[in-house]
């Protein structure tokens, strides 16, 4: 009889004390992906390059992004490395029989008590119990004793998008295959900016750039989390996936599985874990209380851009901030959304910092208090493509109205920018990468209403 796996929180194993047999047999699973030479498809090498590649082939190089195919290709992607894992796991004679059999993906739950957000034990211990080199440790920005910061790791903003697509939206824009920025509407959905992005960036290493973002180990556990915080918005929040084919069938992918074997999947085939993929997460209980369930999602209104800074800005790690008017809207005194918008952002290299970002009135007050934190933003995959460049935007309707109500919206604004910086704990230098602020070019900073 077929049972259903569970996808453990890894912090419910690390409290089982040192190795615990998942992830001591995961470590032992990508020890051996990683003596396979580059071009077996069980490789972690490829499996890597499945993500990301230098040379496309049917396989390889096909990560979606900034596109509404991100959440379903990813769960594609984790479901068949799973079964490439367990694959190996299974052949190990010497673990126990329970763990052999049933061994599943665990997640990264970077959103519980403070401590959840630093690198869990196992990816961070020099050696296995057999003494030889242990395979979950890679250079990283965020070293031992250090923690992701707090914005890079909210997930509730996300959560709180009831629509899937289109801006503003949970699961990103309605676009074709998009690798990466080659559709003109691309632009990542809200759960894709924070925590998916902001995690890339800030744990950075392999894990800020699409080549070599699968061949930190602890990548798989940050996706299980993003694909788990996906099931959290459907079936604990009861918000509805797109009905449109396009979406549903519109799009093919093709994967391997542990024993080679082809399969073709469309997001149709993936739209939840249980009954039709046979796992579970050990916990979706959502942060935040419920959004979606019995709402009719409002139809989508035309945007209108309400004021934009007319050149480019730079961020290097710095504070830096944007100055520009914003005129009223003339269609609609009272917008259904008004969102802050990053447009045609680009970056010569990964750029491996987060930004706490803040809409300011009037504009030369340099406040960044909470009361006008708009969002964190990431520039991970900036680095990618010639298209319309990346495009991030935060829903700043409640900030938008409370001001407005207080009398204190003007009509020139400030948007700052705040780097997260990782603060390095004692003696944590030795196994820490130096954080990579890049030289991020944001083509545009505006006020988006609909
Ligand atoms: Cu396709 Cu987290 O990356």
């Amino acid at each position: 009889m077929a049972t259903d796996f569970v996808r453990h929180n890894v912090w419910t194993l690390e409290a089982q004390g040192d190795w615990p047999p998942i992830l001591l047999a995961y470590a032992r699973a990508i020890g051996a992906m990683t003596q396979l030479g580059d071009a077996d498809p069980r490789s972690l090498a490829y499996q890597a390059a499945v993500h990301g590649n230098a040379v496309a082939d049917r396989f390889r190089d096909q990560c979606q992004h900034q596109s509404w195919f991100f959440l379903p290709w990813h769960r594609m992607y984790l479901y068949w490395f799973e079964d490439i894992v367990r694959t190996f796991v299974a052949g190990f004679d010497d673990i126990d029989e329970q763990t052999r059999h049933n061994w599943a993906l665990p997640y990264w739950d970077y959103g519980g008590a403070d401590s959840t957000r630093a690198i869990p034990p196992s990816f961070l211990a020099p050696t296995l119990p057999d003494g030889i080199p242990n395979p979950l440790r890679v250079p990283r920005q965020l070293g031992p004793g250090d923690l992701l910061p707090a914005t890079d790791a909210d997930s509730t903003a996300a959560l709180a998008s009831d629509r899937f697509a289109g801006i503003g939206g949970f699961g990103g824009a309605r676009t074709g295959r998009n690798h990466f920025a080659e559709d003109p509407d691309a632009r990542p959905g809200t759960l894709e900016m924070t925590p998916h992005n902001t995690v890339h960036s800030t744990v950075g290493g392999y894990m800020g750039r699409f080549e070599t973002a699968g061949l930190d180990p602890l990548f798989w556990l940050h996706h299980a989390n993003v694909d788990r915080l996906w099931e959290v918005w459907t079936v604990s929040l009861g918000n509805a996936n797109p009905s449109e084919a396009a979406w549903s069938t519109g799009q093919s992918f093709v994967f391997r599985d542990g024993g080679g074997a082809e399969h073709t999947q469309q997001s149709t085939d993936v739209l939840g874990t249980l009954p039709q993929l046979q796992y579970r997460y050990e916990d979706i209980s959502a942060p935040i209380g419920p959004t979606g369930a019995g709402k009719v999602a409002e139809p989508r209104r035309p945007t209108e851009l309400i004021g934009a800074t007319d050149s480019h800005m730079s961020l290097v790690g710095e504070q830096a901030a944007a100055h520009f008017a914003v005129t009223p809207s003339a269609r609609r005194a009272e917008p259904r959304h008004v969102y802050l918008t990053l447009d045609d952002a680009r970056a010569p290299d990964a750029a491996s910092m987060t930004y706490r970002v803040y809409l300011t009135v009037p504009d030369d007050d340099p406040n960044t208090d909470d009361e006008f934190y708009v969002g964190t933003a990431s520039f991970f995959g900036a680095t990618q493509g010639n298209g319309p460049g990346l495009r991030l935007a935060f829903d700043i309707t409640d900030l938008y109205r409370r001001l407005r109500r207080d009398e204190r919206w003007q009509d020139r604004v400030a948007v700052r920018f705040v780097p997260n910086r990782i603060s390095p704990q004692r003696g944590s230098s030795e196994h820490r990468l130096a954080q990579e602020p890049g030289n991020v070019r944001v083509g545009r900073v505006g006020i988006v209403v609909e």
